[in-house]
């Protein structure tokens, strides 16, 4: 099932770039973010940026960057209304559909959020559905890269 996925201000490197590498694994050939952490500096804007960004690319994801192409979005409101298909929100709450019943569609952009606030509350009015993964411990919410992985498998998998 071709998908399209969203990062939404990733905080962390580390996450943003397991993302980037288990989206290549599953064969996406585009990722969109909206990069208000700056994780993605441009090559020329210092050498530890440089630097930062080649460990990156080496060390986290593993090569898997060299091959997906990474589209920064500027506008993430004008981008998200002009969408084509289904937005599909991760959310921690447990309104949401389960992950487990949630049927995908051709064209869905599924959209994940930062690690310490999730979604900015002035997107939601944009979303068209929104899948939650219940917890089965104390735990209510995973790691981005974790609930990245999880949800992508049973994306393509349908
Ligand atoms: C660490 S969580 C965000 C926590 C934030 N305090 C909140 O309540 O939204 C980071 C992202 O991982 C995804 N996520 C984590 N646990 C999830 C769950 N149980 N169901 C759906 N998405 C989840 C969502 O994309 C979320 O925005």
């Amino acid at each position: 099932m071709p998908v399209n996925v969203l990062f939404y201000a990733p905080q962390y490197r580390p996450n943003l770039s397991s993302m980037i590498r288990t989206a290549e694994f599953y064969g996406l050939d585009t990722v969109y973010i909206v990069d208000d952490n700056n994780l993605l500096l441009p090559l020329t804007h210092s050498k530890k940026a440089r630097a930062d960004m080649a460990h990156m690319a080496r060390v986290w994801t593993a090569g898997a960057i060299e091959f997906v192409t990474i589209n920064k979005i500027e506008d993430p409101n004008t981008f998200l209304q002009n969408y084509k298909g289904r937005k599909i929100a991760t959310l921690v709450d447990d309104s949401a559909q389960f992950l487990s019943d949630f049927e995908f569609q051709e064209d869905d952009l599924i959209i994940f959020g930062s690690e310490r606030d999730g979604l900015p509350e002035n997107i939601l009015p944009l979303i068209d559905q929104s899948i939650y993964l219940p917890t089965k411990g104390n735990t209510s919410c995973l790691n981005v890269a974790v609930t990245f992985g999880i949800v992508l498998n049973q994306a393509i998998g349908q």
